[in-house]
């Protein structure tokens, strides 16, 4: 037997169950990992309330953790028994002690990465990862607009965008969170909770605009994104924690300057064992030479059994960086 959470019914974060469960054993093409320290993400918290709907009910939930290999699958060579390895795109399932995860989605730990680090920053990296070098290809001295900029992505992102030598204006909801995006790498912040977003845009570009807006916060901020892009910017709508933006009349995007918009996500950029290797060893070099810190503040650890709070914790906008919960 081992523990997990699971759901019978979509909704707030007191939906979330910490219970028992029996493990299968990995299908041929899988491995199984015993979860060292797993991932919280704010996707996690559209499946649990149900704006992206899970196949079925009662579900598991989560789909990154780093562990050790236990068990693997009879097609499965490439990876051994006792490995470490990190995944940012299992099935639902990985807020468990154990997961069943397909062999391809799995990164390799380097002996320099801790699970915690693996676990803090794998989703979230490869995500910071296809925004810069894929989406759009940020280019040294360029500057542009990137919202919640001290939250688990955001602090990547800021880190990422200095080590690329670009000017990341970052968008957060205190000063507190400005200070740490600052710190991080931010070229500039602004607080959205009481400064002017276009008006500041506005200002610390000269009136020219940015040529691409990074928006995760979603409902709250789509109009301010797009009245900060300079004609024919891109508008790279990657999240919702405010809320979807739904009914978009694409006249607007004619009448704000000719822009370009876009709607990623990590699977539709990630998509081969190959692409994953790559991205990930990036990803891992920044962390293992320093220019990326991903460590998780002690009270953002939380233990498996209290999903809850963790995920209490982070709607209210309370964490900074990543969140772990730990088995
Ligand atoms: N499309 C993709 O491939 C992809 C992949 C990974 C993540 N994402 C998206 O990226 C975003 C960041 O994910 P994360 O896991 O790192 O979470 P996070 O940024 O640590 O947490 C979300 C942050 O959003 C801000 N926010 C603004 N309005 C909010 C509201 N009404 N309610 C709650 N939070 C609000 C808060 O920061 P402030 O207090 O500073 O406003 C909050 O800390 C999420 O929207 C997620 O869905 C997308």
């Amino acid at each position: 037997m081992a523990k997990h959470i699971e759901f019978s019914a979509t909704g707030g974060p007191e939906v979330l169950r910490y219970c028992e469960f029996t493990p299968t054993d990995p299908a041929p093409d899988e491995v199984q990992i015993e979860n060292k320290a797993i991932g919280i993400n704010y996707i996690d918290t559209y499946v649990r309330s149900g704006l992206y709907p899970p196949a079925g009910l009662p579900s598991r939930l989560g789909t990154e953790a780093a562990g050790v290999v236990t068990k693997v699958g009879s097609n499965v060579s490439y990876i051994k028994i006792g490995e470490r390895v990190a995944y940012a795109q299992s099935g639902l399932g990985a807020y468990s002690e154990v997961h069943n995860v397909p062999a391809n989605k799995l990164a390799i730990l380097p002996d320099a990465i801790s699970f915690e680090q693996a676990a803090a920053s794998l989703l979230k990296g490869l995500t910071v990862y296809y925004l810069f070098y894929q989406t759009h290809k940020v280019q040294a001295g360029e500057t542009f607009l990137f919202h919640a900029a001290a939250g688990g992505v955001g602090l990547i992102a800021c880190q990422w965008a200095k080590a690329l030598g670009a000017k990341l204006i970052g968008t957060v909801g205190s000063d507190e969170k400005a200070n740490l995006a600052k710190a991080a790498g931010a070229w500039q912040t602004i607080n959205y909770n009481r400064e002017n977003i276009v008006e500041r845009v506005l200002e610390l570009t000269d009136g020219k605009k940015v040529d691409v807006v990074y928006d995760s916060v979603g409902q709250a901020t789509w109009l301010d994104s797009l009245d900060s892009l300079a004609p024919r910017g891109l508008m790279v709508s990657f999240g919702n924690a405010s809320g979807p933006v739904t009914g978009v009349n694409v006249g607007l995007l004619n009448q704000k300057g000719s822009l370009f918009l876009t709607r990623p996500s990590l699977n539709g950029y990630i998509t081969t064992h190959e692409e994953l290797a790559e991205a990930s060893k990036t990803l891992f070099d920044f962390i293992a030479s320093g220019k990326i810190n991903v460590d998780v503040r002690e009270n953002q650890k939380f233990p498996l059994s209290e999903a809850v709070r963790a995920h209490r914790t982070l709607e209210s906008r309370a964490t900074h960086g990543s969140s772990l919960l730990i088995p």
